[in-house]
């Protein structure tokens, strides 16, 4: 079982679900049960409004679960959440980046915490 923690600005405290191994949803999904800040979003990796910051409570997870597709890095480039180098980094799983859409990432069994 894993969990994702969501923390956001109108939060006074952290929303966590817990994810049976079974499940399998994207962070949006998921985001819309907490609830989370209302943007509207187009669910389809086209607009960046769903862009969060995702924080593996083990690292080492994350080297291994954290490769960008083309589609999604070009639009977090785009959107100012990727640098240069973060950009070119973004293939290569020792340097997982942090930024990720909502709406393209699925969630299988680790644990996280995204910050909107
Ligand atoms: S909802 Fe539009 S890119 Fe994720």
């Amino acid at each position: 079982m894993g969990s994702v923690t969501f923390i956001a600005p109108p939060f006074d405290v952290a929303r966590v679900i817990h994810i049976e191994s079974s499940r399998c949803a994207t962070l949006l999904s998921l985001a819309r049960e907490v609830p989370w800040p209302a943007h509207k979003t187009c669910g389809q990796g086209l607009c960046g409004a769903c862009a969060v910051k995702v924080v593996f409570r083990d690292r080492k997870r994350a080297t291994a679960r954290v490769i960008l597709g083309a589609d999604e890095k070009t639009l977090l480039y785009r959107a100012g959440k990727l640098t240069d180098a973060e950009y070119r980094a973004a293939d290569i799983p020792a340097h997982p980046a942090l930024w990720r859409l909502a709406c393209q990432y699925v969630v299988t069994d680790e644990d996280i915490i995204v910050f909107a």
